[in-house]
């Protein structure tokens, strides 16, 4: 259990690469996280390193693709940690060698959609019916320049990361009674549209620069705030 005005996290796909970052610097900023991935021990792994530094971190199995286990997730979240204030929707998929578009498989296309898409709302509805009784909640989802720049191929993964931007502004629309309000940052890339803002954060920032990668990312963002 956490202090009572310790934040918690919950960051999808923290195994490894910008997952862990992101896990990282919430940690470093003071929340409590739980760290979730299908990859069970590399995942324990991550949280244990971070305990190791004195943080309070949780390693989850989860695949985030099934409801049962996003249940799972979230509830043992609510269990350690007695509330979840962010939920990072990073877990994504982009399946290497794809076939050209014309050629490519059912099954290809599937999963993409499954985890990149289906992951998404499922995390969301489920930590999101948290944040509702809190009435306090973040959740950020992560999409990839890819869903406006495709390049040649990878057409499921751009689809998937389109749908994410569609899926973020309609949440913000549908939790709006929940008090679901626009976020302000001082950030002046940032682009806004009704109670969502589409912007590269400065934690974002430094978790990408924290595992080596360069690539500029957008994704989207939207808060609860407490009642009154
Ligand atoms: N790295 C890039 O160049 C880049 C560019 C644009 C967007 N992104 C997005 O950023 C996010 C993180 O990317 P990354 O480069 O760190 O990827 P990564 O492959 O290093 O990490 C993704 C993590 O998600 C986990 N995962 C995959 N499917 C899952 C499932 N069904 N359930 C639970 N966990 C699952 C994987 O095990 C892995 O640990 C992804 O959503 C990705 O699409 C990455």
């Amino acid at each position: 259990m956490t202090q009572s005005d310790q934040r918690v996290a919950i960051v999808t796909g923290a195994a490894g690469g910008i997952g862990a970052a992101t896990a990282a610097v919430l940690a470093e900023a003071g929340l409590a996280v739980a760290l979730a991935d299908w990859q069970a021990a590399p995942v324990e792994q991550q949280a244990q390193a971070l305990r190791d530094r004195g943080y309070q971190a949780l390693g989850l199995a989860a695949d985030i693709s099934r409801r049962a286990e996003v249940e799972r997730m979230v509830g043992r979240a609510v269990e350690a940690f007695g509330r979840v204030d962010v939920l990072v929707n990073n877990a994504g998929i982009n399946p290497p060698h794809q076939a050209p578009f014309l050629e490519m498989s059912d099954e290809t296309w599937a999963r993409t959609i499954d985890v990149n898409l289906t992951g998404m709302f499922l995390c969301s509805q489920i930590a999101g019916r948290v944040m509702a009784k809190q009435r306090a909640g973040s959740i950020v989802n992560i999409t990839s320049i890819g869903a406006i720049r495709p390049t040649p191929g990878g057409v499921a993964y751009h689809a998937s990361k389109g749908g994410v931007i569609s899926f973020t502004l309609a949440l913000a629309v549908n939790l709006a009674p929940n008090k679901c309000q626009e976020q302000r940052t001082e950030n002046k890339e940032q682009m806004r549209y009704n109670r969502t803002a589409v912007l590269c954060s400065r934690t974002y920032a430094k978790a990408t620069l924290a595992c080596g990668s360069m690539v500029l990312y957008v994704f989207c963002m939207f808060f609860f705030h407490p009642a009154g």
